[in-house]
C-alpha cells in the first residue's frame, strides 16, 4: 500500500526508536508531527528531515496531559488536514525493586506508558473515526509478554499496552476501518537505560549491553513500515521482534 502523502503523529519522537521512526516515515514521503517534550530535539530532527527533502514539524508535548495530546493531534490535522498514522511510543523504564518503594517512578511509569497510550489514541480517534481509516501503532515490549525481576511495573505498563492494544484493535478494525499494531521489541539501543536511578540494576542493564548486539531503532522502525505498507484488507495486530542474540 503507498504511504506517500500520509500524515503521521509520532509520540517519544526526541531520541531512540521514536526518532528512527519518524525519520523513516519521512523518507517514505509521510509527513510526520513530531511528539516529545525536549522541543530543541525535535526542532533538530525537523531541520534534519526537511534538509533531507522531507516534511515534519516539531509539537511540543506531554503525553500524560490529555490536553496536551489533543492539542498536537489538532495542530497536526489543521496544518495537514488529517491523521492517518499514530505511532504511540512514548516510554520510560526506570527499573528497581519493588520493596525499593520507588513510588515516584512507578507513577510516572503508569502516567507515561499507559495514560499517555490512551491520551493519545483519545486525541487521534475522532478523526480517524471520520475519515474512516487510520492504523495506530502502540509500542508495547517483550516486558508485556514476560515478567523479569526489577521490571515489575514496566512489565505491569507494558502488559497493559498489549491488553489495550488487543481490545482497542477488536473494537475499531471491523467497526471504523482503522488498524491497530502492537509492537514488542527486545532489547534496543536507545535512551532508555539513562533514567535508571538504582545502581544495581543501572549496572545490570549496561552489562547486558555489553554482552551482546541490540537492535537499533530504525530495525523497529522498519516493522512499523512493513505493517503499514501492508494491504488495507490486513492488520498486522502483533510484532515481536528480538535480537538474534537475545536468547531469553
Ligand atoms: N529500548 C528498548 O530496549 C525497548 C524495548 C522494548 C520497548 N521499548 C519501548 O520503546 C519506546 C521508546 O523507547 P526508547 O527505547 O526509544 O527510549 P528513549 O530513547 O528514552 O525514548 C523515549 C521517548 O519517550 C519520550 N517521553 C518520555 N516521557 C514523555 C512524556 N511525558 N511526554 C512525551 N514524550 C515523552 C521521550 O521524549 P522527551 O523526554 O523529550 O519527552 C523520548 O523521546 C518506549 O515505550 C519503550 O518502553 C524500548
Amino acid at each position: 500500500m503507498s504511504i506517500r502523502g500520509k500524515v503521521a503523529l509520532v509520540t517519544g519522537a526526541s531520541s531512540g526508536i521514536g526518532a528512527a521512526t519518524a525519520r523513516k516515515l519521512a523518507t517514505e514521503g509521510v509527513v510526520v508531527g513530531l511528539a516529545a517534550r525536549r522541543k530543541d530535539r525535535l526542532d533538530a530532527l525537523v531541520t534534519e528531515i526537511i534538509e533531507a527533502g522531507g516534511k515534519a514539524v516539531a509539537l511540543p508535548t506531554d503525553v500524560t496531559n490529555p490536553a496536551s495530546c489533543k492539542a498536537a493531534a489538532d495542530a497536526l490535522t489543521t496544518q495537514f488536514g488529517g491523521i492517518d498514522v499514530l505511532v504511540n511510543n512514548a516510554g520510560l523504564m526506570p527499573l528497581s525493586s519493588v520493596d525499593s518503594l520507588k513510588v515516584d517512578e512507578w507513577k510516572r511509569m503508569v502516567d507515561v506508558n499507559i495514560s499517555g497510550v490512551l491520551n493519545a489514541t483519545a486525541a487521534v480517534l475522532p478523526q480517524m473515526i471520520a475519515q474512516h481509516s487510520g492504523h495506530i501503532f502502540n509500542m508495547s515490549s517483550i516486558a508485556g509478554r514476560k515478567v523479569f525481576t526489577g521490571l515489575a511495573v514496566y512489565c505491569a505498563t507494558k502488559a497493559a499496552v498489549t491488553a489495550f492494544s488487543d481490545g482497542l484493535r477488536m473494537e475499531i478494525g471491523p467497526k471504523h476501518n482503522i488498524r491497530v499494531t502492537c509492537i514488542q521489541p527486545g532489547a534496543v539501543k536507545s535512551e532508555l537505560h539513562e533514567q535508571i536511578t538504582d545502581a544495581t540494576y543501572r549496572k545490570q542493564m549496561d552489562d547486558l549491553a555489553a554482552s551482546m548486539t541490540y537492535l537499533e531503532g530504525e530495525d523497529i522502525a522498519d516493522t512499523i513500515l512493513f505493517a503499514l505498507k501492508s494491504p488495507s484488507r490486513m492488520d498486522v495486530a502483533e510484532l515481536f521482534v528480538l535480537p538474534t542474540e537475545q536468547g531469553w
